[in-house]
Parts: C-alpha cells; sequence; structure tokens
C-alpha cells in the first residue's frame, strides 16, 4: 500500500513533469515497490548450532552456509572454544555474519547448580567470546532446554529455545534429519541442530538448499525475536 500512495504522489505531480519522464518514474516506484514486497514477504526461519566449535565439521558447515549466502545462529560451548585453533573458527562466525550465542562453560544443566555456579558458567563462556569477538553476547541457550528464570537477572543474555528438533544427535541418518525438519518447518521457526556431527551438517546444508526453493529466508535469531 506504501508504494501505491508513492504512485498517487508521482501521478499528481505528475501534473508538472513532462509525459516521458513521469512514465519512467512511476515505472521505477512501481518495480521497487514490487520488490520490496517480495522481500517481506518471504518466509523467515533460523537455524541453530549447538554444542561447537568442530574443528572438524564447523568449517564445513561454515563453507556450506557461505556458499548459499545463508547467515546462522551458534551457541558455543566455552571449553570448546579453547581447544586448540578453535578460537579462530569463532572469529570466522564472527566475521562471516552469523551470530554466536552462550551454551555454557562445560555444557551442563543449569537448573542443577547453585546460582553462584550457574552465573560463572555463563559469565565464563561469555568472557571467552568476548575475547575474541570484541563485542557483547546477548543471547545464551541453556544446555537440554532447562533455564532457571532467576539468571536473566543476573546476566544480561536472553535465553533461546527452539521450535523444531529433529533429534539430530540421535542418528547418522541425513534423510531422517532432513524429513523432519522440512515436513514440520513453519514460518518464524527456530531449529535446532549441532555442529559437531557430519551427518548434521550434511543436512543442514540439504534443509537450506530445499527451504530455500520453497521460498524461506534464512536469518539469525535475532531477526525473530527482536521483531
Ligand atoms: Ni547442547
Amino acid at each position: 500500500m506504501q508504494g501505491l500512495g508513492v504512485v498517487y504522489v508521482l501521478l499528481l505531480l505528475g501534473i508538472c513533469i513532462p509525459g516521458q519522464m513521469m512514465v519512467q518514474r512511476v515505472d521505477r516506484v512501481e518495480r521497487v515497490a514490487s520488490e520490496k514486497t517480495v522481500i517481506s514477504e518471504r518466509p523467515k526461519v533460523a537455524l541453530t548450532f549447538d554444542d561447537g566449535p568442530s574443528a572438524v565439521y564447523t568449517p564445513k558447515l561454515l563453507n556450506g552456509l557461505k556458499q548459499r549466502g545463508v547467515h546462522a545462529t551458534f551457541f558455543l560451548i566455552g571449553k570448546n572454544i579453547e581447544i586448540g585453533e578453535n578460537a579462530q573458527i569463532v572469529k570466522r562466525e564472527q566475521e562471516e555474519g552469523h551470530l554466536i550465542g552462550n551454551h555454557t562453560y562445560n555444557h551442563v544443566e543449569i537448573t542443577k547448580l547453585d546460582e553462584d555456579s550457574a552465573y560463572q558458567e555463563l559469565r565464563k563462556t561469555n568472557e571467552i567470546i568476548e575475547g575474541i569477538t570484541g563485542e557483547s553476547v546477548e543471547f545464551m541457550r541453556p544446555p537440554f532446554g532447562l533455564w532457571k528464570k532467576n539468571l536473566e537477572e543476573k546476566i544480561p543474555a536472553i535465553p533461546v529455545m527452539w521450535t523444531v528438533d529433529p533429534m539430530d544427535w540421535a542418528t547418522e541418518n541425513v534423510d531422517e534429519i532432513v524429513n523432519k525438519v522440512v515436513t514440520e518447518v513453519e514460518e518464524n521457526d527456530i531449529i535446532l541442530l549441532h555442529d559437531c556431527y557430519d551427518s548434521s551438517v550434511k543436512a543442514a546444508l540439504r534443509i537450506v538448499d530445499l527451504l530455500q526453493a520453497e521460498g524461506y529466508d534464512f536469518v539469525t535469531v535475532d531477526e525473530l525475536l527482536l521483531k
């Protein structure tokens, strides 16, 4: 409707604009308006990857996402970042436009810890990530999806759950993972996967190909949560 409004104003202005120029301008406005409409109507979906970084599988995933122009969200385990050269993978995730979140330092069930230990799990991981990216961490995913509400007051991180879980960690069958996701997925879904398995990485890239062909746009979770 905004596009039509602009066209209408231009038509009014057209009284003072030579005919040929007017036609070109209206044409252009209509074209821009229709392009905008197409973009805004594409359904959005977010891929999230827990438990990385993995020196073996995360770079393969990053290559595939880059080829497809897709941004994802990575919830990292603090101690995994400290293995070998994994910090470079975190840097690469940031440089290639992915969103990075916290998945605790030891991958612990946070509700079973006392408040101080739980806080330390998150704080330590935030510090490691921030030391690499230079940016504050805004989002976290509690391991096993279990969260204590009172921690939100202590740590400035927004817990992010998921809406589609193909249980990729429980199978090496790529088709099974892909089929579960593409049959269940709907607009604005958050898909849970893990970038520490070969089958999950292969499935993720097939999911991207299939859903992009269906017209989905892949976004980072902040675009779904903060809209
Ligand atoms: Ni996990």
